[in-house]
């Protein structure tokens, strides 16, 4: 791809072309029922994740013209429930000079009845150097954003290279805070935090201080919150190198728990950086707190760098669903939104005891539903469900109660997906109960492990008639409870 095309506006593609490629987006047999998709083109980061106006608002970076990363624009989407999303048109178009090669990431915070929207312009000197700013478009409640004319931030500190972004605004008592993430000259990542009290004038405070000092080249999208009075740093580090399961994927995204940070000396005692998600596509993930409390969690179902089959139909990614957070015992635990319960129809129930044998059942199938899946008494040396299976097509999730050990395997799932990076995720689970809460959708899974202690999300692409639900218990037998509902 050349930089003319990459870099090419909306503007500049003809009606014919949109027109067509609308259509290649609408022919795509992988198009999802209720997650957040781009309507043509590539989704990247949920940006601005925040309450307004009666409503939850929720941004994406995007680039129409096709499923690479082009020009980035900013998506907007609304929803009263965190169910049912409108598409509310493009929010934050990059065309100043500070921001003309991308609206990159960034967060939302209401001030004065309007939704301050804080985001990093991607731009390029002469010379085509990376510059970056932090800058600011205020929404109000008719949706109408409006750009301040300068950024607010227009240089990077001494010790950083331009490889700063992606602001995350929230209010302490007295001020506004901000994390951004960062690259210090040694190419090591890190995130720096500034302060404001109107949100207009920024001062650099400093680093965040952890015990990370070499952990990755660069940190994008940081978070910081607190949660049940501990503190809570998320961030995507690259350049980390697997290690036995963990940190499979081209790039990780995780946290770190501890002690509240400390607002003035920057010092953040906390615990090992731990992976949020156990899937193949999860990246960049934003929270925000609701009205009723609750900090809720949504991220990129995909990641950088690698070729989706849906590249072919001029679209890539989605969102991933609305989850809330809770720590237990130092660990962040994911659950879906109760909100989502309105999706579901019809419901069917089994129940069974497996010995030895692959079980269907009648009814129980589908391209798009929610599943709940109990294994309990078990005594098998693995269970587990197949899904979005016909012949040998199927997505496989197993647990070896030996090796203790869960597995979400997409090697024969159907179109296939880069695997140079592996077929299979895996993590330690200690269970004598299983229970498996699946949201599956056209082309995507999210799987919660018992009530949330582990989560797998990844895009899978099979075929539209591989509908089939299979429950197994290897060397042994297990009950099993199944509920199930078709989702629309
Ligand atoms: C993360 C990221 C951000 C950046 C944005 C650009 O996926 O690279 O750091 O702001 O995407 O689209």
């Amino acid at each position: 791809m050349n930089r003319e095309q990459k870099y090419r506006r909306l503007e500049q593609a003809s009606p014919e072309e949109i027109s067509d490629l609308r259509k290649k987006v609408r022919d795509s047999v992988w198009r999802q029922t209720y997650h957040i998709q781009p309507i043509t083109g590539l989704l990247n980061d949920p940006n601005g994740f925040a309450y307004y106006a009666g409503e939850y608002h929720l941004f994406y970076q995007w680039f129409p013209l096709g499923a690479y990363h082009g020009l980035k624009y900013w998506y907007h989407t609304a929803s009263k429930d965190l169910v049912f999303w409108r598409n509310a048109g493009i929010a934050i178009e990059p065309k100043e000079p500070y921001d003309q090669y991308g609206a990159y990431s960034g967060s939302g915070i209401v001030k004065d009845d309007q939704l301050y929207l804080m985001y990093t312009g991607n731009a390029r000197d002469r010379n085509w150097n990376r510059r970056s700013y932090q800058c600011m478009a205020v929404m109000d409640a008719n949706g109408t954003v409006t750009k301040l004319a300068e950024p607010l931030i227009d240089h990077v500190p001494e010790g950083y290279t331009e490889h700063f972004r992606d602001p995350k605004v929230w209010k302490d008592k007295d001020r506004y805070r901000c994390v951004i993430g960062a690259q210090r000259v040694d190419a090591t990542g890190t995130a720096v935090m500034y302060e404001s009290l109107d949100l207009l004038e920024w001062q650099f405070v400093g680093e965040i201080q952890t015990k990370l000092k070499h952990f990755g080249y660069m940190w994008e999208c940081p978070d910081y919150f607190e949660l049940d009075g501990q503190g809570v740093l998320l961030f995507c580090p690259q350049g980390i190198a697997p290690e036995g399961e963990q940190f499979r994927n081209i790039y990780q995204s995780g946290y770190l728990t501890g002690q509240p940070l400390d607002r003035e000396t920057l010092v953040f005692e906390h615990g090992a950086f731990q992976e949020l998600d156990r899937g193949f596509d999860f990246y960049a993930p934003q929270t925000m707190v609701d009205e009723r409390g609750r900090r809720i969690l949504v991220g990129w179902l995909g990641q950088a760098e690698i070729g989706y089959p849906t590249d072919a139909h001029g679209w890539a990614h989605c969102l991933t669903i609305p989850r809330t957070l809770e720590l237990r015992g130092g660990k962040l635990v994911q659950q879906p939104v109760e909100e989502l319960g309105k999706l579901r129809r019809e419901q069917r129930e089994v129940q069974d005891t497996i010995t030895n044998e692959k079980k269907s059942y009648a009814g129980v199938s589908g391209t798009a539903f929610e599943l709940i899946g109990e294994f309990d008494e078990i005594d098998a040396e693995a269970v587990g469900i197949e899904f979005r299976a016909a012949g040998a097509e199927r997505t496989v999730i197993h647990y070896d109660t030996v090796r203790r050990t869960l597995t979400l395997d997409r090697s024969e799932a159907g179109a296939m997906i880069d695997s140079t990076h592996g077929s299979t995720r895996s993590c330690r689970l200690e269970a004598k109960r299983l229970k498996l809460h699946l949201f599956v959708d056209t082309s995507s899974v999210e799987l919660f492990v018992n009530d949330g202690e582990e989560v797998f999300t990844s895009r899978i692409f099979p075929h539209p008639d591989s509908t089939e639900i299979r429950f197994f218990a290897n060397n042994g037998s297990a009950r099993l409870k199944v509920v199930q509902w078709d989702v629309a």
